[in-house]
């Protein structure tokens, strides 16, 4: 038997529970993990609201990310061993491989021997914010030296992994955050300008720091009214990523804009990196050289006791974060 987290009825934080379950050994293709850390995501948040692009089956686990030990193997698996410290690539299916728990089973495709420099909440804290940053700026955008990239909710895990690897790429990253709160923090963490869009000209910023030749990247995770300044500061051709939907307001098409500049708005799921052996296989050599060279560095807003997931997730849930969310079991 291991404590694993579920929710019996879709809710707020206060549908989680900890509950004692059997969780069956691994089969062939799979690992078993015995679990020292997880990392929280949005998408948990959305699963266990009924809101998420996969619908959670009562009761139901939940959880894509998570490090800790290889406790056992299935039939088949090669080039991991027992007692190897690993950390696991967001699975397509949290029904399927709910991570968060002390002990799971995850696809062995999925699981990554980590740099051993790294803490076990930092481990468990890396793939979705850098696969998912990774697969928009450099496996789809290209983005390189000479490119100005905007990123939105930039305080965000996921934002502030697109700034380290605007930098680590040669691109000139612009964070957009909502006030001046985390101006200086965004800063220090590698933003050459920090716009606070609740207080600021957005568009009138943008076009005065990407100048004549505008933003070509856009790397988005709000929606809403925020299209309009965004595709206007953009260059022609220039190619806006939709990767999340943070705004509840809806969002407009701005479409004289996209036809005079022949823009690419496109929506964009990580699975298309995790989902795709050669691309995840890519986007893990890019991940752990930057890791190894310093250029990436997981950063963590608060560590919470397994025993308090429920405030782990209010605390994710309030926006007040700077960073990734982390529980230790
Ligand atoms: N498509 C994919 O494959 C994929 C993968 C991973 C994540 N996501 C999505 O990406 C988004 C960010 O995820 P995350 O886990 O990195 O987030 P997070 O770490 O929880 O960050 C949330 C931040 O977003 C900003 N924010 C929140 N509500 C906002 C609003 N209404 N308007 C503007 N900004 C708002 C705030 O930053 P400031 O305080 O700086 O304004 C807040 O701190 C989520 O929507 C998530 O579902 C999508």
């Amino acid at each position: 038997m291991a404590r694993v987290v579920r929710f019996h009825r879709l809710g707020g934080p206060e549908v989680l529970c900890i509950e004692d379950v059997e969780v069956p050994p691994p089969v062939p293709g799979e690992v078993r993990i015995s679990v020292k850390a997880l990392g929280l995501n949005r998408a948990e948040v959305s699963f266990r609201a009924g809101t998420y692009i996969e619908t959670a089956q009562l009761p139901s686990g939940l959880g894509l990310e998570a490090a800790g030990v290889v406790e056992s193997l299935g039939q088949g698996v090669e080039g991991l061993a027992v007692g190897d410290a690993v950390s696991i690539v967001p699975p397509v299916s949290m029904i399927r491989w709910p991570t968060h728990g002390e002990l799971v089973t995850v696809p062995a495709g999925l699981v990554v021997r980590h740099p051993p420099s790294l803490s076990w909440g930092a481990a468990a804290a890396l793939w979705m914010k850098y696969l998912t940053a990774y697969g928009a700026l450099v496996d789809i955008a290209r983005l390189g030296s000479g490119d100005f990239v905007v990123i939105t909710a930039a305080s965000s895990s996921v934002g502030l992994a697109a700034i380290q690897i605007a930098n680590m790429v040669g691109a000139t990253a612009v964070a957009v955050t909502r006030t001046s709160r985390k101006r200086q923090a965004l800063h220090e963490a590698g933003a050459a300008h920090v716009i606070a869009m609740a207080e600021e000209d957005l568009e009138a910023r943008l076009k005065h720091i990407a100048g004549r030749d505008g933003v070509r990247v856009v790397l988005e995770a709000v929606g809403g009214p925020i299209f309009a300044p965004l595709t206007a500061a953009m260059s022609r051709g220039g190619i806006l990523l939709e990767y999340g939907g943070l705004s509840p307001e809806p969002t407009p098409f701005p479409l004289s804009t996209v036809l005079a500049k022949c823009l690419t708005l496109r929506g964009y799921l990580v699975h298309e990196i995790t989902g795709n052996p050669g691309k995840l296989e890519e986007a893990r050599k890019f991940i752990l050289a930057g890791l190894e060279a310093g250029d990436l560095r997981p950063v963590i807003a608060r560590t919470f006791p397994f025993e308090q997931i429920a405030d782990a997730y209010r605390f994710l849930e309030s926006n007040e974060q700077f960073g990734k969310v982390v529980v230790t079991i």
